[in-house]
């Protein structure tokens, strides 16, 4: 100990040490934000607070001791606990004192790491907690160390716990389904748990993303009112757990839910949980997704601040019914539209059982001669003459029973040897848990781009949860299969990231099936939804948009609702990263001119609407008409998006309010991107009159929208 401190404080890394309460009280603090503990005199550790960072360090040694700060199962309490082992002499209860802290700088912040251990058994729980600082966010996770003779099993292993203690909680969720993502319900807390699961394993968000928002006091607003938001990074079956005790008192928990997952944990051996990340806003909901957005970008998604590229995908204008021909045209009109990349979506592969559609071909990822006679080489070629990049989609952890790989290799299928099969979208997942399968799916994306230097982008997609829960190399550990499906997909995603670091690639999932903070080390995007209707956009938009930046919320136009003109589609997807997944010689001249048009604005729009602080000003939830704008980081300028989707008759119409500018600074307000090309008259008007009296933005017209540009004179 002595040594290891020596060397820390040699290298400067040391940040908190010797203060008058160090022994006893442990400060984590954000720009904003204070998490406290306190070493009871029990010897036990103790969440003091989770709340507004105050100024005089000297008030947090007046704080109440608090509650537990990890609760273990089989003492004395009596609600849901944040750890449960089971041990080899069958006595499961678990007792942790606090050991030792230490508080490291990290990037962007500290890492405090808080050692727990039972003074009966030798079990060890390490507590650690990121604190960023300027985005005000904490990433907190476990680590159960095993230093016993004998293995020990964990029946429960949450990430982190926290303590709330107020006279009212209101809790929002996001949930839904297939082509109905995020839908939006708060309600309030009394006594008992309410939990947010999911059993789902691998297509594992289908019906739930892994967050929420957590209201303390009163419900929080866009600009008001104290909430947390939480979410877990795990491409897999998450747990959240609010329980409201006897006393009033309220504990969260996030972590890996624990449902048929028992892990054991060998001697010597340990278990890492998942991170939890949170923040807590003191001004609403915005602020906090401003937090996470910014942090996202800087410390957490691959390539987070790098560029991203607009595509033109063609599963919505083909499906399966593609040949070279249709795909070189399409290529060819990628670069007529002006974006980035052409995207190849299902259906390329397969020979024996070629994917003509979903039924069969998954696993077998052979460019189908009879479509592609000159492969995926002459494709990619094409695009390099059309100076346009080249996606391709991808689902390698999935199999068809009707592939040449379900023939040969049915052990790595996840399947009951002794039941039916049950097909979802006709199709079974791969054992993921298994090392063999693990080569054979890092192989499918080496294999391609081995084959195919061309291919500058994959869409990764995993279209079935796991069904007939049974793994054939789990062997007597089937209780592991959900944890290690996850570490054994994070294992090929690492294998990729060292080979090919520069490589972007969008999540999907059946829409939006995945969309975690772990997975999107790796991905530089996700697909929300299959649901590219632009009103159901507008919500779906809103709500990923609580927890993730526009930046990896890809966003295309398609045909779904035309009623609703181009116009308006594409201003929905600009809101996002843009795409179009729409055939060309569908549209007519003029709105193919205003797609070119858009793409250039957009391309413009980047800095604010990518990387610059978002603004949702007028929620869609909230009456007929939504607004959203994006300022860029030096709010020199900005763009402000305006919707009337179905507005009543002679419906009153308010102005909109802008936020996020300079007030003291003069704005250029101009309406581009109309419908005829043309852009309006550009006015001024300071930072605080936008702000304080805002603009008429909003009109009567069913499915209309405006675009507005704002500079800084
Ligand atoms: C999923 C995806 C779609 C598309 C199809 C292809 O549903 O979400 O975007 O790629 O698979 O089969």
């Amino acid at each position: 100990m002595k040594i290891t401190r020596k060397l820390i404080l040699a290298f400067g890394f040391l940040l908190m040490s010797g203060m008058a309460w160090a022994k006893s009280q442990i400060v984590i603090e954000t720009a904003k934000t204070g998490l406290v503990f306190t070493v009871g005199d029990d010897g036990r550790l103790y969440q003091s607070y989770l709340g507004k960072r105050l100024p005089a360090k000297s008030d947090y040694a007046g704080l109440p001791l608090g509650k537990e700060a990890y609760q273990a199962h089989g003492m004395e309490d009596y609600f849901e606990p944040a750890i449960h082992i089971n041990r080899a002499d069958a006595n499961s209860s678990t007792l942790l004192e606090y050991r030792s802290h230490e508080t490291k700088a990290c990037p962007g912040g500290t890492e405090t790491v808080i050692r727990l251990a039972d003074p009966v058994y030798a079990d060890e729980v390490a507590l650690h907690f990121m604190a960023y600082a300027d985005e005000d966010v904490f990433v907190a996770w476990s680590e159960v160390f095993n230093r016993e003779k004998k293995a020990i099993e964990l029946e429960k292993y949450a990430s982190a716990m926290l303590h709330f203690y107020a006279p009212k909680y209101y809790l929002t969720q996001y949930d839904g389904d297939w082509a109905a993502e995020v839908r939006r319900h708060t309600q309030e807390l009394y006594f008992g748990k309410k939990v947010i699961d999911t059993k789902l394993g691998a297509r594992a968000d289908m019906f739930a993303p892994p967050f929420f928002q957590l209201s303390i006091g009163t419900p929080a607003t866009e600009k008001a009112g104290e909430v947390l938001v939480g979410t877990l990074a795990w491409t897999g079956n998450y747990r959240f757990t609010f329980e409201v005790d006897n006393l009033g008192a309220l504990r969260v928990l996030g972590g890996i839910n624990p449902y048929a997952s028992q892990y054991r944990i060998d001697k010597g051996g340990s278990f890492r949980t998942p991170d939890f990340i949170f923040t807590l806003s003191q001004c609403g909901t915005g602020q906090a997704s401003r937090n996470l957005h910014d942090w996202a970008r800087k410390y957490r998604v691959k390539d987070g601040t790098g560029n991203r590229m607009t595509l033109l995908n063609n599963w919505e204008a083909t499906y399966f019914d593609f040949n070279e021909d249709k795909l070189l045209k399409l290529i060819a009109d990628a670069k007529e539209l002006g974006v980035d990349m052409f995207l190849l979506d299902d259906g390329w592969f397969g020979n024996k059982y070629p994917r003509h559609s979903d039924t069969q071909g998954l696993g077998d990822w052979d460019v189908t001669a009879g479509k592609l006679p000159n492969g995926i080489g002459r494709l990619t070629d094409e695009a390099r003459r059309q100076g346009v990049k080249f996606g391709l989609w991808i689902e390698p952890e999935m199999v068809n029973p009707k592939s040449e790989l379900y023939e040969k290799h049915k052990d790595w299928v996840i399947t009951l040897p002794n039941r039916k099969e049950y097909y979802f979208r006709n199709q079974l997942v791969l054992d993921m848990s298994n090392p063999k399968v693990q080569d054979y799916v890092f192989g499918v994306v080496d294999g391609l781009l081995t084959r195919y230097p061309g291919i500058a982008y994959f869409k990764w997609d995993c279209n079935s949860p796991i069904t007939n829960i049974y793994s054939n190399y789990e062997g007597h550990d089937q209780t592991h299969l959900y944890v290690d499906y996850v570490c054994g997909l994070y294992n090929v995603l690492k294998r990729i990231e060292a080979k090919y670091p520069d490589l972007p690639m969008m999540l999907c999932s059946g829409g939006g099936g995945r969309t975690d903070y772990e997975a999107l080390k790796y991905f530089t995007e996700m697909w929300p939804s299959d649901n590219t209707d632009p009103v159901e956009r507008l919500f779906i938009q809103w709500g990923y948009s609580q927890v993730f930046p526009a930046k990896v919320q890809c966003a295309h136009v398609t045909s779904w609702n035309k009623d609703a003109g181009i116009k308006f589609r594409v201003n929905v997807a600009m809101m996002g990263k843009l795409g179009f997944d729409i055939n060309l010689h569908d549209i007519s001249a003029g709105e193919l001119a205003y797609c070119k048009q858009s793409v250039a604005d957009f391309n413009r729009l980047k800095p604010a609407i990518l990387d610059g602080d978002q603004y949702r000003l007028v929620s869609p939830y909230d009456g007929n008409h939504a607004s959203t704008m994006y300022v860029t980081k030096d709010r020199r300028s900005g763009v402000v998006f305006a919707f009337d989707i179905y507005p009543r008759y002679a419906e009153r119409l308010y102005n909109v309010v802008l936020d996020g500018l300079d007030a003291s600074a003069i704005y250029s307000v101009r309406e581009i991107n109309r419908a005829d090309g043309s852009q309006g008259e550009a006015r001024s008007y300071s930072g605080a009159y936008l702000m304080t009296v805002g603009l008429p933005l909003f009109t009567g017209n069913k499915l209309s929208s405006r675009v507005y540009e704002l500079t800084a004179e």
